[in-house]
Parts: structure tokens; C-alpha cells; sequence
């Protein structure tokens, strides 16, 4: 429902939207409340002193402290309210919650949204959720860079090769509202979008009990660590095996030969899968091979997600990475290159890849 003549603004549908149009509109009225009377003294003055002879030599002004402080003291409230006003709200948008209601894995594709509920239904740009409860996602891509965008729940962030990143909302009222691609990333960016539903939870749970669920990410991710990719020779945690066990190891720090530290999270586990030799844990020895190639954007989601569940975890408590700006930490950002120049392989101009829209 639009309540504005002109709908300049879309709905507000999220716990964090009013936060956004408020800042907003106080960046709007900072604004004006500067250009009206500065515009105003520019005609002002040029009428007033428009005589030449007459004021030709201006008296000298020799300061005034009073002047100075105010038109100190002023900008720096301002300029300060601004500042505080968009940490708070940036925190408070790119914080993921510790106890996710929802949690649901993204992974952008040229040029389609690809999504996955933890308990296994699978969307095409399209996402399904409840009303006031907050759901995380958490997102990487197969191809090149995408950003993943939602006006009325006024957030977005970027969906990055080669990592994760995290975006969470809690939608206030039900209804269909955009889901965009809000960075440009080939031919057919602007058609990369689609819907979110949000729906009673009554609603919810009908929408998921009527579609095949299939595995969830943890039942895939255990198929492809026991069966297809054969993780468990080596990692099933016996005495004998060459493997780290890991079980209990998310959210452990683990101490790398020739020094370094990681905390294992979702980032260190897909590193972990791509890059083994970048990060060999003391103790063990550099005999993992790479899966690099072998494991699809989609597969390693599942992998992260059955790992994290050895530990107990389903919710993803990720601390490190959780941002989607440059402030990830080193050993997540010395890494990622080795993701990108994986699923960079693909051509970002390829027309490929659409039909299955
Ligand atoms: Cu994906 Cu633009």
C-alpha cells in the first residue's frame, strides 16, 4: 500500500526501515535548512552592496569568538548527529542475529537468485518468510560480483566470489515486495530479481509443508562429506586418521604451521575446502588436496552448514566476516583470493546459463 502521492519511497516492511527514512529525511532537512538561507544572503548581499563607490572599501572586521565558536559548535553537532545516527543504524542492519528464526542460503548466478531454507525448500527468485521473525541469510555467488537488494526492507549487500556475506531482516507486515540485483553484472542484470514474500506464520508453515523439501543443506552436506567426495577417509575422526576431527571445532581458534591464528568459521571451513595448503593446521600435514573445481558454490553452503552442525551449531554465529564492506579480518581476506580465482573461471559476458530461469 502506498501511502504518498507520488511513490517516490517504497513500503516500509522491515524492523529497520523507519531507522533509514528518518535518517533520511533529517540528511534532507540538514540540507535545506543550509541552501535556503545561504541562497537567500547570496541575492540579499548582492542587492544590499550593489554600490560600488559607496562601498568600494569594506570596513575591517577584526574576528569575533562568539562567531567562530557558534559556527563550530553548529557543524559538529550536525555533522556528529549524522555520524552516530548512520553507525547506529548500520550496526544494527549488518549485525546478523545470534538465534535466526529463519536462516536461508543465497548463492547469485548470472542471472538468477538461487535460495535454500535450512530445511531444504528451494526458491528461484523468489523468498518466502514469515512476518516478524528474523531471518539471515547468508550468501556468496557462482560468477561475478551481484548485490542483494530489498527497497521496502531497506537493506542490501553485496553478494561477493569467494566469500560469504550476511545480510538479516525482520519484515513487519506481510506482502510481496522487489527483490533486486543492485549491482550491474552482465546482459541481463536488470532482469535478475523477483519477489519476497512475507506471509503470516500460519501461511508459512503451509507454504513449507507443501513443497518437496528434499535434503536440507545438512543431510547434503553429510551425502557429499561420507559419500561423494569422501571426506570421512580422513577427517571421520578416529585415532588413526590423518585428518582433523571436527567435530566441536566451530568457533575453536586453531594455530597454523609457521604461526597465525584463525577462528573456524563459515569462511575458514569454505577456505579450508578450496585452498587446504593456505592454512595447515599444527599438528597435521599439508596432504589435503585441494577441492577447488570438484565443489559447486551450492555444495560448499552444505558442507559449511554439515560441519557447523557437528559442532552443534545451526544457527551460523559467524563474528568474524559478518560485514559486507573491506573490514573482514586478515585471515579471511588473504584467503578469498584463492575463491576468486576459482569461480572467476566463468566469463561474466557469457550468454549461457539463462534458460534455466
Ligand atoms: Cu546480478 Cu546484477
Amino acid at each position: 500500500m502506498q501511502t504518498n502521492w507520488v511513490p517516490l519511497f517504497p513500503d516500509q516492511a522491515s524492523t529497520f526501515a523507519w531507522q533509514v527514512d528518518l535518517l533520511y529525511a533529517y540528511l534532507i532537512i540538514v540540507s535545506i535548512a543550509f541552501t535556503i538561507p545561504i541562497v537567500a544572503a547570496i541575492f540579499f548581499f548582492g542587492l544590499k552592496y550593489r554600490e560600488r563607490e559607496k562601498y568600494a572599501t569594506p570596513e575591517e572586521m577584526h574576528g569575533s569568538i562568539t562567531l567562530e565558536t557558534v559556527w563550530s559548535i553548529i557543524p559538529f553537532v550536525i555533522s556528529m548527529t549524522i555520524f552516530l545516527g548512520g553507525a547506529y543504524v548500520y550496526y544494527n542492519q549488518y549485525t546478523p542475529p545470534k538465534d535466526p528464526a529463519l536462516e536461508v542460503y543465497v548463492v547469485g548466478k548470472q542471472w538468477m537468485w538461487k535460495l535454500q531454507h535450512s530445511t531444504g525448500q528451494r526458491e528461484i527468485n523468489e523468498l518466502h518468510v514469515p512476518v516478524g521473525k528474523k531471518v539471515k541469510l547468508t550468501m556468496t555467488t557462482e560468477d561475478v560480483l551481484h548485490d542483494f537488494s530489498v527497497p521496502a526492507f531497506r537493506t542490501k549487500a553485496d553478494v561477493i566470489p569467494g566469500r560469504y556475506t550476511y545480510l538479516w531482516f525482520e519484515a513487519t507486515k506481510p506482502g510481496k515486495y522487489h527483490l533486486y540485483c543492485a549491482e550491474y553484472c552482465g546482459l541481463n542484470h536488470s532482469g535478475m530479481g523477483g519477489w519476497v514474500y512475507v506471509m503470516e506464520q500460519r501461511d508459512f508453515d503451509n507454504w513449507l509443508s507443501g513443497n518437496v523439501s528434499g535434503q536440507t543443506p545438512v543431510e547434503q552436506g553429510r551425502d557429499l562429506f561420507e559419500n561423494k567426495l569422501g571426506c570421512a577417509s580422513c577427517h571421520a575422526g578416529g585415532p588413526q586418521q590423518r585428518g582433523a576431527k571436527l567435530e566441536g571445532i566451530y568457533g575453536k581458534e586453531v594455530k597454523f604451521v609457521g604461526g597465525g591464528t584463525a577462528t573456524v568459521n563459515d569462511e575458514y571451513i569454505r577456505n579450508s575446502i578450496l585452498n587446504p595448503s593456505g592454512q595447515v593446521v599444527e599438528g597435521f600435514q599439508p596432504i589435503m588436496p585441494t577441492f577447488k573445481g570438484q565443489v559447486t558454490e551450492e555444495q560448499l553452503v552444505s558442507l559449511v552448514a554439515y560441519i557447523k552442525s557437528l559442532s552443534g551449531v545451526t544457527g551460523s554465529a559467524s563474528s568474524a566476516g559478518s560485514t559486507p564492506t573491506a573490514s573482514n579480518s586478515a585471515a579471511n581476506t588473504t584467503t578469498a583470493s584463492h575463491g576468486n580465482a576459482n569461480t572467476q573461471a566463468s566469463n561474466p559476458n557469457a550468454p549461457a546459463a539463462n534458460s534455466n530461469r
